[in-house]
């Protein structure tokens, strides 16, 4: 069985295939230096972006496979959340597609994905407590089958990905900056006393990160010598002659990481019977919460599953990969499908055909 998968909630354009249940190929065009110059994803020139990157990805996609469109069974895209427009251009391509060809259509969660693809190239053990973080989204699932995501917890505010974004821009450092912060506290010590852990004097099992920026800014306004600067058209960094700045990052992240871990721990405590912890999203490529994370794990006694890199930030292998399963367990969408942005719930509108279903989900 081949399916194809679409990816443009935010600011990737990217399409993949699986084959038979595995990974045959993707093609994948990031938006990011462009949304550089503006420090942030401008929704309008995404959604124009991925109308013109779409078509030649697509076709990129076949002629390095050498399969063509009329091998694919299912075509499974992102329909949210997301930003919509660049949401709209996903599903209407995938639609037109599927009319086009007879393929099986679905629309997937696109945090579902993200999670689910852990279970690409290792055994996810259901259920699995679910850590998802990335620029867009932090969530905490309990997650029962592909079908069943239960929601433990989630931001209030901004983003564990956005937590570091937006520290990046006070700090003077390129976006997205969560790969510089997590360059720069490698090389520095934190101080634990630095940074409050935010929102977590309580017993929920939300988040709630805009504080932390908040104390960051009082902190810089104390310390502008601590700021660096780059260029956006050269992506060149002024070097910083001190220690400063690498031990503000450590001590900045221990904030963030610090607050997950303390925040997965206790999900872990209160719906026991997991068999497996999952990371997964853009911000899952810090080293330090893959470790802290990885030590939750081992003392829980859980498998600790991270997808590779190419896998956590948005892509459309998970997307191909969640469609896969879902359209060969019977479930597919008709054309009425509507794509979801965020902040809206999406709706559990699939279609069961139970003639199709080799495999039951729950
Ligand atoms: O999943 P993703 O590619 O896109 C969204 O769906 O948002 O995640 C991008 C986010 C950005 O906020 C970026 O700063 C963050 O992931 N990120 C990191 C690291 N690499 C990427 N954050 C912390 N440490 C990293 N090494
Ligand atoms: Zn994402």
């Amino acid at each position: 069985m081949l399916c194809l998968g679409i990816e443009t909630s935010c600011d990737d354009t990217s399409l993949a295939l699986i084959e038979n249940g595995r990974a045959l190929a993707q093609v994948m065009s990031s938006q990011a230096s462009l949304h550089a110059l503006f420090g942030g994803v401008v929704p309008e020139l995404a959604s124009r972006e991925h109308s013109r990157l779409i078509g030649p990805l697509f076709d990129s996609l076949f002629a390095s496979t050498g399969r063509t469109p009329s091998h694919v069974d299912v075509v499974s895209v992102a329909r949210g959340p997301g930003l919509l427009g660049s949401l709209l251009v996903g599903v209407s391509f995938a639609k037109a597609f599927a009319f086009a060809t007879g393929a099986t259509l679905i629309g997937v969660n696109h945090l579902h994905a993200h999670l689910m693809i852990a279970g690409l190239e290792n055994t996810l053990e259901l259920p699995a407590l679910g850590v998802l973080v990335s620029g867009g989204h932090t969530h905490l699932y309990r997650i029962e089958s592909p079908t069943e995501f239960i929601s433990l917890g989630k931001t209030l505010d901004d983003a564990a990905g956005e937590a570091f974004d937006k520290a990046g821009k006070m700090l003077g450092l390129p976006y997205p900056a969560g790969r510089h912060i997590d360059e720069l506290s490698r090389l520095g010590k934190a101080d634990n006393k630095l940074f409050p852990r935010p929102y977590t004097d309580n017993s929920s099992l939300d988040f709630s990160f805009s504080g932390l920026k908040t104390a960051l800014a009082t902190y810089l306004a104390k310390h502008p010598d601590l700021k660096t600067s780059w260029n956006p058209e050269t992506g060149e960094r002024a070097l910083e002659n001190s220690q400063g700045l690498p031990d503000l990052c450590a001590s900045y992240t221990a904030a963030v990481v610090d607050t997950l871990t303390l925040k997965t721990e206790r999900a872990l405590k209160a719906y026991p019977g997991c068999r497996s912890l999952v990371l997964a999203g853009g911000v899952a490529a810090n080293s330090s919460l893959r470790q802290a994370m990885a030590e939750l794990a081992k003392r829980f006694s859980l498998p600790f599953l991270v997808p590779k890199h190419e896998y956590c930030t948005d892509n459309a292998m998970m997307i191909a990969y969640l469609g896969n399963l879902l359209a060969s367990s019977g479930y597919h969408h008709p054309l009425g499908f509507e794509a979801i942005p965020r902040g809206r719930a999406i709706p559990n509108d699939m279609v069961h055909n139970t003639r199709l279903a080799s495999v039951p989900l729950s």
